[in-house]
């Protein structure tokens, strides 16, 4: 009797854990009672993508000369769906963390190097039950939660109108945009921006 209950518990128990894991997936969105996206405190954790200097969506260089770096980051789940289906899936979230480009720290004489202090946070969030058009984003500044900004909005129309997948700038993160053009999901968008003359036509 005894050896037949030491089996039967752990199968009591294996639908109570999977159902305790699967509403808390460590690195899906998570918001407060009153519906604002906390700010994931691990997000330095997840798999880096990118760092782009002084990119910038005005062509007007910056008033002060300050550059600025931006780190781009991804949940590790997601972007371990994206290297198998060239897609986002559901609760996919980005976060985007600008600082300032230091110059002639410690040894280095002549290039930059990111400061300590984090200027300010955005995070662009696939979410279909939360978030009407799926995707959306938040404007963190230096807080631990943000509304959803909202649509319309600069950060939509550009997002849409120039990503390279699904409103993300996968063009710019360079180890998934050749998974997108192998698994031919890159946008209408995105290759009408690219159909410029490419620079070299035989290398395919
Ligand atoms: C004029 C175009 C443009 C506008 C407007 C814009 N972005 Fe972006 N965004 C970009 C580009 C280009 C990147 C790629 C950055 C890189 O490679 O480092 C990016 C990347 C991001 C990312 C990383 C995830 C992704 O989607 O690729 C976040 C988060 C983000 N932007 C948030 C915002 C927010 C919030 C706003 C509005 C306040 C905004 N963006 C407005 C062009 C734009």
């Amino acid at each position: 009797m005894m050896r037949r209950l030491m089996v039967l518990v752990p199968v009591l128990l294996l639908p109570l854990s999977a159902s305790i894991t699967s509403t808390t997936t460590p690195d899906a969105p998570a918001y407060t009672a009153d519906g604002a996206m906390k700010l994931p405190d691990n997000y330095r954790e997840w798999i880096f993508l990118s760092s782009g200097l002084d990119m910038n969506y005005n062509s007007a260089a910056p008033a002060s000369g300050q550059s600025t770096f931006d780190n781009v980051f991804v949940n590790p789940s997601s972007f371990r769906t994206f290297l198998a289906t060239g897609t986002w899936p559901d609760k996919t979230t980005f976060i985007l963390e600008l600082r300032s480009a230091d110059a002639h720290t410690s040894i280095d004489r002549r290039g930059h190097s990111q400061s300590t202090t984090v200027n300010a946070i955005e995070a662009h969030v696939k979410d279909e039950a939360k978030i009407p058009g799926k995707w959306g984003f938040f404007e963190f500044g230096s807080d631990k939660s943000a509304r959803i900004t909202a649509s319309p909005a600069d950060c939509y129309t550009c997002h849409e109108a120039h990503g390279a997948v699904n409103t993300t700038f996968v063009q710019f993160y360079p180890t998934l945009i050749d998974i997108a053009k192998s698994k031919h999901t890159l946008s209408p968008e995105y290759l009408k921006d690219a159909s410029f003359p490419s620079p070299s036509p035989a290398s395919r």
